[in-house]
């Protein structure tokens, strides 16, 4: 499993800008400096497809990209970062509440976690969010090199444990390292296979 091709297309604000919805199209989301650009680049095979910052919370557009002419990438601007402002913070709910709620070839939205963490009150309201929304997602649990197997093991449980007190299942979920190209096939296998029907 690997992508031959990956173009970038556009950025936005406003979801109503985005490509024709004719593609299916996959989302990736989660807290600031979770590792999203990090995966991107990992599962595109490009060093710099998505920018990588030192710096959290830069990225407030929803970014298109074209993987082997076939389905869409989006890269999402991470949320729950403290040092921008109410103002942009709100204007960021508005923008993705809208683009998730409406975007009609969204397939998947891939929600990243810090598997190192233990549940995030903004992760499980983000979650909860799409729940009720009823919009299908799946969680990828990042950066598992930083510790042990086990160690993730655990936190993974953990945050399946504390899902299942208000959700009937646990989605499909992948661990992933950007630093030991760990979760690539599985989840460029799951895209596929979900394209594929
Ligand atoms: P924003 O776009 O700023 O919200 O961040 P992001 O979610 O795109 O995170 P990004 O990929 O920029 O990574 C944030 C930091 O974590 C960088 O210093 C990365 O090098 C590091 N990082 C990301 N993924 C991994 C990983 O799997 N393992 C390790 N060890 N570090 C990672
Ligand atoms: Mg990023």
């Amino acid at each position: 499993n690997s992508i031959k091709e990956a173009e970038f297309i556009i950025s936005n604000t406003d979801h109503s800008k985005c490509p024709a919805p004719d593609l299916p199209e996959y989302a990736f989301i989660g807290r600031s400096n979770v590792g999203k650009s990090s995966l991107i680049n990992m599962l595109s095979g490009r060093k710099s497809l998505a920018k990588i910052s030192g710096k959290p919370g830069k990225t407030q557009l929803i970014n298109h990209f074209l993987m082997d002419k076939s389905w869409y990438l989006v890269d999402l601007p991470g949320y729950g970062y403290a040092k921008v402002s109410k103002k942009v913070n709100a204007g960021w709910g508005n923008m993705i509440n809208n683009y998730l709620t409406s975007r009609e070839n969204l397939v998947c939205i891939f929600v990243l976690i810090d598997s190192r963490l233990p549940p995030q009150k903004i992760d499980v309201e983000f979650i909860d969010f799409l729940g009720r929304n009823q919009l299908p997602l799946s969680i990828i649990f990042t950066k598992a090199d930083k510790q042990s197997r086990n160690k993730t093991q655990q936190n993974v449980a953990v945050f399946k444990k504390n899902m299942l007190n208000t959700w009937d299942e646990f989605p499909p979920h992948f661990i992933s390292s950007a630093t030991e190209e760990k979760g690539k096939e599985a989840i460029l296998g799951f895209i596929e296979q979900l394209n594929e029907h």
